[in-house]
């Protein structure tokens, strides 16, 4: 077997990163545990900490079969730290250190950049457990709620992952980040996390499918970026995220496109054909096309925000220094340098937009957010070929880029979801019929009611194609202890 490809399952951490032999790393973060195991009581799933979920757990971090499926109560999962095998010879692939070898140790010009990208890294696992806390509550079915916290307890280990490279390499600052991700609070007045989209509320469960499928989409292009990183740790460290990463975005995605099955048939079934009947539909218990699209508008913008400033002077010298790369650098063909590159950059100038030739350095940001949405489009797709087969007339679209944002070229102006610029009165009389609103909110919240028989959902969303595991629709996915 290779280096590290087998977790040592001994110790109170579960690793492949031969802590037995570190016993300083091991001493700080047997120190940090109990912290986290309190957080995780306090701020992990809300009512289920008793319960028995069947939770896959990895065994192994080859992608074959890296995982076991059983029944943990959750505060016994085993979060561990689990790194992608070592490449042997591995070389920096981008950058002006491009080809020289991949660092072990971290750089000391290069510290406090990547002291920060780990510990913003690091901050959005927490956040995305702390807003999801209280979905337990009205799981639309036991299969729903295994896959809640198959998501929650993986993103708590991306935690542990961030955490172990702050103990390891980064002294007594990072001890103090590590002790800092335990204290922040997603949505906290004075101590908020660190990025806006991981303070907003995931109220109901269409919002967490679509938090799965376009926010954890961010975190795997964001992951995928450090996994090309020359510091080594840490793009191994990523690249067995990326493989959890996977099943989190397949709740979001299938999770939304059960949700339209459900509409489409409930439509069909009452002889339905205008979308925008709202009121009929919503009588027969199922989420209207045009609400499904309001809550697309708004976790689209939101999670846009995350990707930074279209022009970065950051973003140049992550790139320059060869710690955070582009989306797949590694099957990119140019010189990963980009010295003398251009990208066009929408931006918005003098009440218009234009499309500007900027240094290709100063636009990564951009460039992984145009990569990002051209993942996102392929979902929407397949959203759309559901309503298509069902022959109802309404397609789900991702709204302009511009529409709703908070960060970057467009924060100072509004526009509709076409990008068409309104002023702050049409904005502010159109915005309810863009954004989920009061009603739409109350509309979903009077459908969240729980479903815990084995092998029901709720009304407003379809069965999945296939169970988890391979079980049939009946099993129990959870043993709830009340
Ligand atoms: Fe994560
Ligand atoms: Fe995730």
């Amino acid at each position: 077997m290779p280096d590290g490809i087998n977790i040592d399952y001994d110790g109170l951490i579960p690793n492949n990163v031969d802590l037995a032999g570190d016993a300083r790393v091991r001493k700080a973060l047997e120190t940090w545990h109990p912290g986290y195991i309190d957080w995780w009581k306090d701020m992990g799933p809300e009512g289920f900490q008793e319960s028995l979920v069947y939770l896959r757990t990895a065994i192994g971090v080859d992608p074959k079969g890296w995982a076991k499926f059983d029944y943990v109560k959750m505060p016994d999962y085993k979060w561990g730290i689990l790194l992608a095998p070592k490449v042997e010879g591995r070389t920096i692939p981008f950058g002006k250190h491009k080809g020289e070898p991949a660092w072990q140790e971290v750089p000391g010009e290069y510290r406090a950049m990547l002291r920060r990208l780990i510990t913003v890294q690091g901050d959005t696992e927490p956040a995305s457990v702390e807003q999801q806390r209280h979905l337990g509550a009205t799981a639309p079915s036991l299969y729903d709620l295994r896959n809640l916290f198959q998501v929650n307890v993986e993103e708590g280990r991306h935690l542990w992952a961030m955490v172990y490279l702050l103990h390891k390499y980064f002294g007594n600052d990072g001890r103090e980040e590590a002790e800092e991700l335990l204290a922040r609070r997603s949505g906290h007045q004075d101590t908020p996390r660190m990025l806006g989209a991981f303070n907003e509320a995931t109220p109901d469960w269409l919002s967490f499918f679509m938090f799965t499928f376009f926010t954890d989409r961010d975190g795997k292009m964001q992951l995928e970026a450090l996994a090309q990183s020359g510091f080594d740790p840490l793009s191994r460290t990523c690249r067995f995220m990326l493989t959890e990463e996977a099943h989190h975005m397949f709740v979001g995605d299938s999770g939304v496109q059960r949700v339209v099955e459900r509409t489409v048939e409930a439509m069909r079934d009452a002889d339905i054909t205008d979308p925008h009947d709202i009121a009929a539909i919503r009588a027969l218990g199922v989420i209207d096309l045009p609400t499904i699209q309001k809550k697309i508008n708004l976790h689209f913008s939101l999670t846009l925000d995350l990707f930074g400033n279209e022009i970065s002077t950051n973003a140049a010298n992550a790139f320059n220094a060869g710690i955070k790369g582009r989306y797949r650098e590694d099957k990119l063909e140019d010189d990963h340098a980009l010295l003398d590159a251009t990208y066009p950059v929408l931006r918005h100038v003098n009440g218009q937009f234009v499309t500007e030739e900027v240094p290709a350095l100063s636009a990564l940001n951009l460039r992984l957010r145009n990569d990002y949405v051209q993942d996102c489009i392929s979902g929407v797709t397949r959203w759309n070929r559901v309503i298509e087969k069902a022959g109802i007339g309404f397609k789900l679209a991702l709204p302009h880029v511009a529409f709703n944002r908070a960060i970057g070229e467009f924060a100072g102006i509004h526009t509709d979801i076409d990008g068409n610029i309104l002023d702050e009165a049409v904005w502010q009389a159109a915005r309810d019929g863009m954004l989920p609103n009061d009603d739409d909110a109350a509309y979903i919240t009077s459908l969240m009611v729980p479903v815990t028989e084995n092998g029901k959902f709720a009304g407003w969303i379809a069965p999945p194609k296939m169970g988890i595991d391979n079980k049939p629709g009946d099993f129990e996915y959870v043993q709830i202890v009340a």
